[in-house]
């Protein structure tokens, strides 16, 4: 029987989002999110359901930090809304939030699992949004005075932030498909979001390093592990173009390369920079290179990809292969390819994996337990994936399931179950799955062995 083990300082975790389990949608003086306005629109989210409630972690954080304490959680990734901070987004500051948030460090601090906060996860206050938004340079000006607020409140005692989760989706997912609030539409303005949400942290990091000393500051973006269909030269050159529009968008800026030439190229032939990059202006380049001391790696599936109308990249539905409720193929190998390439490619210095999870709907027996085999299963997998990566160098220091329970999933409502907690939404109760208790006993032993 041969055991995978992990290093001994290896920060076993899981991940939330503010908007996603808080509820607590109008409390003790928060201002209004554009997921806020989003859910209250009729028709945007699958099941018509909103954030109002949620996991109601609000008031139950106390019970939720001794759940992932009795899960032997090292570390736990949450986000801070930022209307609960600043209402407005810029100026008045709301303390009742700060002082939710300050409560929930010393409560994680006590149990010994160590708070690792990203400022944004996507509930943008709704006075911005009616600015302009993040297609708007304002935005991130207003970004880099809340990351000071916050972490003059919080920079004593959390000493790993991440400034943004997934600026694809913050741009493209949200202001090009629209599937996301504000729900837009539109090429341009996706490409303008894009721009002020890596100048955002730009901006921000050296805040947060001169509000935390000792911290450790990074971004979150999400991949997607591009390969061709075939090996013909057009559905090559279209997972090249996927690739750039998904991920080299992100990381080559972020890692001081500035955006990819042949995606430049490919935006200005094809109209969607009219004006070309007239919103860079002088500087953004060192700006969004900042130099930062990790990147979070959100992983969850791979995209297969050929030649479709127009020349666009055509992601291609792979015949017989095991996927999530989410339709979303469960591919281990593509996170380790994409932690090597990572690693050999940009020569990071630090990597999290700040996501990676499943969603599947088992429920709890009469009894109580919730046999979820396939996401224990999907994480077992991931995890000898990932150490595989690790065997090769990859400086991997860490790994959050996604999530640390069942939440409200943005546009599908409470139709997706990511958590390894079961919750009931009627009586807000917790169920442990067994992949939780089988993820406690892997931390325990700080690994596990293949025939688990
Ligand atoms: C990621 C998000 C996270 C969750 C998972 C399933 O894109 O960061 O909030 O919705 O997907």
């Amino acid at each position: 029987m041969s055991a995978i083990t992990f290093p001994d300082d290896f920060l076993w975790g899981a991940a939330t989002a503010s908007y996603q389990i808080e509820g607590a949608w109008d409390a003790d003086g928060k201002g209004e999110s554009i997921w806020d306005r989003f859910t209250h629109t009729p028709g945007k989210i699958q099941d018509g359901s909103t954030g109002d409630v949620a996991c109601d972690h609000y008031n139950r954080w106390q019970e939720d930090i001794a759940l992932m304490k009795s899960l032997n959680l090292r570390a736990y990734r949450f986000s801070i809304s930022w209307p609960r901070i600043l209402p407005a987004g810029r100026g008045q500051i709301n303390q009742a939030g700060l002082d939710f948030y300050s409560r929930l460090v010393d409560g994680l601090l006590e149990a010994g699992i160590q708070p690792f906060a990203t400022l944004y996860h996507w509930d943008l206050p709704q006075t911005l949004q009616d600015e302009g938004g993040w297609p708007s340079r304002n935005t991130a000006e207003a970004f880099a005075e809340y990351a000071d607020v916050v972490s003059r409140r919080l920079g004593d005692r959390v000493k790993n932030w991440m400034t943004l989760n997934e600026p694809w989706c913050i741009s493209f997912l949200s202001h090009q498909i629209g599937e996301h609030a504000p729900g837009w539409q539109d090429w341009t303005a996706a490409l303008r979001a894009a721009h002020h949400v890596l100048l955002s942290h730009g901006w921000a990091v050296p805040v947060l390093r001169r509000n935390s000393p000792g911290a450790e500051v990074g971004i979150v973006l999400n991949f997607e592990h591009v390969q061709p269909a075939t090996s013909s030269a057009a559905d090559f050159h279209a997972a090249r173009r996927q690739d750039g529009y998904f991920n080299r968008w992100f990381l080559d800026p972020v890692y001081g390369r500035y955006y990819p030439a042949d995606m430049v190229a490919d935006y200005i032939s094809g109209g969607y920079l009219p004006h070309g990059l007239d919103f860079v202006q002088e500087g953004d380049r060192r700006t969004m290179g900042v130099q930062t001391d990790f990147l979070g790696v959100n992983y969850y599936t791979r995209d297969v990809i050929r030649q479709g109308p127009d020349n666009m990249p055509q992601p291609v539905d792979v015949p017989d292969v095991e996927r999530t409720e989410m339709g979303w193929e469960i591919y281990p190998q593509g996170l380790y390819h994409l932690l090597n390439r990572l690693h050999f490619e940009y020569q990071i210095p630090k990597l999290y994996v700040t996501e990676n999870g499943c969603s599947f709907s088992d429920g709890p027996d009469a009894s109580g337990r919730v046999a979820d085999q396939r996401r224990l299963n999907y994480l077992r997998d991931h995890f000898a994936a990932v150490h595989r990566a690790m065997q090769n160098g990859v400086p991997l220091a860490g790994y959050f399931v996604w999530s640390l329970m069942d939440n409200f999933e943005w546009a599908k409502g409470y139709l997706q179950r990511f958590g390894i907690v079961y919750v009931d939404y009627e009586t807000q109760q917790r169920y442990p799955k067994d992949s939780a208790l089988w993820y406690k006993d892997v931390i325990a032993n700080n690994g596990f062995s293949l025939h688990d």
